[in-house]
């Protein structure tokens, strides 16, 4: 495949702008001490929002490879929608990515796959990647109707999306049992939702869509197991929570393929 591949470290609450000024810094001198191909592989930080503009200013000044994205946004252009953030305000401050619909979001402002979808169709048309965010809880899991569940909330969240836009996202299946637990999900539970993302592509857009898709996994990826991940033919990259809060850690993440 020529998708290449994409670490994303999620922030979450994490970390104000003079440790965001560390992290960052820190995180360019591993990677370049390791010598980081950023054409083998994306290195992504998505920080609070407080915090972008320092990043900006870090990666303007040093011209660094890394990018950055945004933990949320407003499906709003402007106007009265006090404690909200434009598409237009991350555009302007260099974020080339978005999240919606992480399961910390879903959980606790009941976000839909309709919100999901429709923050997704902003970002997308303000030039930016959204990275579409999806997983099931662990009752669904024991259940065993974790892939239909999935499928499910990317369709809904997709719905009525040409192949040709639907190209240009990444999703994240990030099982809910899985995120901040240290339980990772196995390589082949990982790969057996992502390849069934991908397969749903294909049946609904067609193959050019369904391979320029990068699918994330999400979920207690660490250094220990991100190669074993990223080994697996539908797993493109990782959301990263915890271990990307750490720049040795998620350079080494980002250097699985040494
Ligand atoms: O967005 C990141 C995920 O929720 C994973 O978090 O790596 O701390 O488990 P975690």
């Amino acid at each position: 495949t020529n998708r290449i591949p994409l670490m994303a470290g999620n922030w979450k609450m994490n970390l104000d702008h003079l440790e965001a000024n560390h992290l960052v810094q820190g995180l360019a001198l591993a990677l370049g001490d390791a010598g980081h191909d950023y054409a083998k592989c994306e290195v992504v930080v998505i920080p609070p929002f407080t915090d972008i503009r320092t990043v900006q200013t870090i990666v303007d000044a040093d011209e660094l490879g890394i990018k950055y994205g945004a933990q949320d946004v407003s499906v709003h252009d402007n106007g009265a929608y006090t404690g909200e953030i434009s598409t237009a305000m991350l555009t302007k401050l260099g974020v080339s990515y978005v999240v919606m619909g992480h399961s910390e979001r879903r959980e606790y402002h009941g976000e839909s796959d309709a919100l999901v979808g429709a923050k997704a169709r902003k970002v997308l048309d303000a030039g930016m990647t959204p990275i579409l965010c999806c997983g099931e809880a662990l009752e669904v899991r024991k259940a065993g109707t974790h892939v239909e569940f999935v499928l499910a909330q990317v369709r809904a969240a997709l719905e009525g999306w040409s192949g040709q836009d639907v190209a240009k996202i990444v999703i994240a299946y990030e099982p809910i049992w899985a995120i901040g637990t240290g339980e990772t999900a196995t390589a082949e539970d990982a790969q057996e939702v992502c390849g069934a993302i991908r397969e749903a592509l294909r049946a609904d857009y067609g193959d050019a869509t369904a391979e320029a898709v990068r699918v994330l996994y999400g979920g207690s990826a660490k250094p220990d197991n991100i190669k074993e991940l990223m080994a697996q033919p539908d797993v493109d990259g990782a959301l990263i929570g915890g271990a990307s809060l750490k720049a040795e850690s998620f350079a080494a993440m980002a250097g699985f393929y040494a």
